[in-house]
């Protein structure tokens, strides 16, 4: 079976209504990035932290995975499939992928403010500020802030070197360590990107570009892949 990787940002989640960070106005929903999704914000201010992915674990929980998540849980029929996404929705897993790793958390799960490895699921919707993880800590959503490490980069950068087909969808590849995952893909590996905005990548080996969108240019791709045309 050959070996897909494929590595997916906001873009993907855009036709589920979830707001990608970079597209609009510089503000994620409303906020500076730092005022939320850094260490320092927690420390400043953990009730509006809180309460800022609660609303957030609400958006995802009301979201539905797009015609794009379904067309590479498809692909998992064919080949062997594993999803490296930067999202912390889990709408790939919803739409039926089975092998993804959540290079940020992922939303639906909590974690304690202590130590990072110590992460719960989450009753409904809310994390209150009074629940605490096992070691007497505040729990908080299990996300990788700006700052924190990002301990599932190594294992992504092994997967990247053995893809057969290489698939990039809806990422602005502006956030590192992300964004430099595509250069530990071989150079004779075939890289498809979709995105309507192409983001910049070294140009090297066979890279196809479809400027379109995710339901779009990705759903086309799957089909051809399949061998459905
Ligand atoms: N289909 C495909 N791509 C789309 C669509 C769509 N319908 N709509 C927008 N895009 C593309 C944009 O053109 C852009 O290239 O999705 C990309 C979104 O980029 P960003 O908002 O920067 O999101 P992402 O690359 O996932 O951000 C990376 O930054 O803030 C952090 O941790 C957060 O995981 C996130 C990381």
């Amino acid at each position: 079976m050959q070996k897909i990787i494929i590595l997916t940002g906001a873009g993907i989640s855009a036709e589920s209504g979830l707001r990608t960070f970079r597209d609009s106005d510089g503000l994620w929903e409303g906020y500076n990035i730092e005022d939320v999704a850094t260490p320092q914000a927690w420390a400043r201010n953990p009730e509006l932290v809180q309460d800022f992915y609660n609303q957030r674990r609400k958006g995802v929980l009301e979201a539905q995975p797009n015609a794009a998540h379904y067309a590479l849980a498809k692909l998992q029929e064919k080949y062997d499939v594993t999803i490296i996404t930067q999202n912390i929705d889990d709408l790939h897993e919803r739409a039926g992928a089975t092998n993804v790793v959540h290079l940020h958390g992922v939303i639906t799960r909590s974690q304690s403010s202590a130590n990072p490895k110590l992460t719960y699921p989450i009753n409904g919707w809310e994390i209150k500020m009074n629940e605490v993880c096992e070691l007497g800590s505040p729990l908080r959503a299990h996300v990788v802030w700006f700052g924190e490490d990002v301990p599932m980069i190594e294992p992504a950068a092994r997967l990247c070197a053995t893809a057969d087909i290489f698939i990039l969808v809806g990422t602005s590849l502006a956030v590192y360590p992300a964004a430099g995952l595509i250069d530990y893909v071989p150079v004779e590996v075939p890289k498809y990107i979709i995105d309507p905005k192409i983001p910049e990548v070294r140009n090297y080996g066979s890279v196809y570009k479809i400027e379109e969108k995710a339901t779009v240019g990705l759903v086309k791709l799957v089909q051809e892949l399949m061998g459905d045309e």
